[in-house]
């Protein structure tokens, strides 16, 4: 069944609330849809034809998925489709973390997806995905896959890396958005197109966050307030490395350090300063482009964040 939009289809793009697909003929009959309605689209008849963008989510939407797709819309331009796909995808669960309990609300999320710019939803079930069961056959994110986060989340990534290549295949999209708040995701996306000729566009996007610093993420919404204040301390700790820049390498993971040990409450599984191609430590005489990544349990919410350095020799 497809859900009809509530606005006229030659409404502006921005306007829309989007047609909610679940299967794969649905969603191929809004792909043929656009291609053969794309020129009554604002762009007029004669416009360049856009391009399909796709922003990939579990749902449980927040303004950062928003911007995601406000920036997809910005790729596809008037004439183009914007695909959000929604799907908690078990694959990327490890046993003991929060599949079952993931918050899901496909109306709630339509709703807010209404005048942001998505054209098409395609919020499929685990049966419509893997219609075979658990893939047999999945893609291995290799070494990106066993450090940070896979030390953590054995087998996360390759789960992830799996699903975003099946739903690439499904929606065949020109360019897929993904948010740098995942900042090792987003590397083993685009480590994966590379690698495996995927003719996709990969653009990541910065992350949103709240006026005091903490990134947004569907997880938060797990946090008590004493527990959200705690949670700040990831982003101080980035902040505070950040600030270290001119102090070498060793010097910004000793500052972010430095907070994240006097914060209470906050479990830090790893505090890292990479290459941000390869996600390999950088030595502590590094000097150039790093990140500065952190992964902590505050309560029984695990939460990541990052923030790009540009490390300088320590002058002192
Ligand atoms: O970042 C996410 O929400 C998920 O990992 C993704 C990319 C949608 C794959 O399930």
């Amino acid at each position: 069944m497809i859900t009809q939009t509530t606005t006229s289809p030659d409404a502006e793009p921005a306007q829309r609330t989007p047609l909610v697909v679940r299967t794969r003929s649905e969603l191929r009959d809004a792909q043929m849809r656009w291609a053969i309605a794309g020129p009554l689209e604002p762009g007029g008849p004669d416009a360049a034809p856009g391009q399909r963008a796709v922003v990939m989510t579990m749902g449980a939407l927040h303004d950062g998925h928003l911007e995601l797709v406000r920036r997809a819309r910005e790729e596809a331009g008037p004439n183009g489709q914007v695909v959000v796909t929604i799907f908690v995808n078990p694959l990327q669960f490890g046993a003991g973390e929060d599949l079952e309990t993931y918050p899901r609300d496909l109306d709630g999320d339509v709703a807010k997806l209404a005048g942001v710019g998505a054209d098409v939803v395609f919020a499929p079930t685990p049966d419509v995905v893997y219609p075979d069961g658990d893939p047999v056959v999945r893609v291995s994110a290799g070494r990106i896959g066993e450090v940070l986060e896979g030390e953590h989340r054995p087998g996360h990534l390759d789960g992830v890396l799996t699903v975003v290549l099946k739903l690439m295949h499904l929606v065949r999209p020109d360019v897929a958005l993904f948010g740098e708040k995942d900042a090792q995701q987003l590397l083993a996306v685009r480590r994966m197109v590379r690698d495996l000729e995927v003719s996709v566009e990969v653009v990541g996007v910065p992350t949103v966050r709240e006026a005091d610093g903490l990134a947004l993420s569907s997880r938060n919404a797990y946090l008590s307030a004493g527990e959200r204040e705690r949670a700040l301390a990831l982003s101080r700790a980035l902040a505070a490395g950040a600030a270290a820049a001119d102090r070498g390498a060793a010097g910004v993971t000793n500052a972010a350090r430095q907070v994240l040990d006097e914060a209470e409450g906050v479990v830090v599984d790893y505090l890292a300063l990479v290459d941000p191609v390869t996600v390999d430590a950088v030595a502590d005489d590094f000097s150039g482009s790093a990140l500065l990544l952190v992964a902590a349990r505050v309560g029984s919410t695990r939460l990541i964040d990052n923030q790009a350095v540009e490390v300088s020799p320590d002058q002192r």
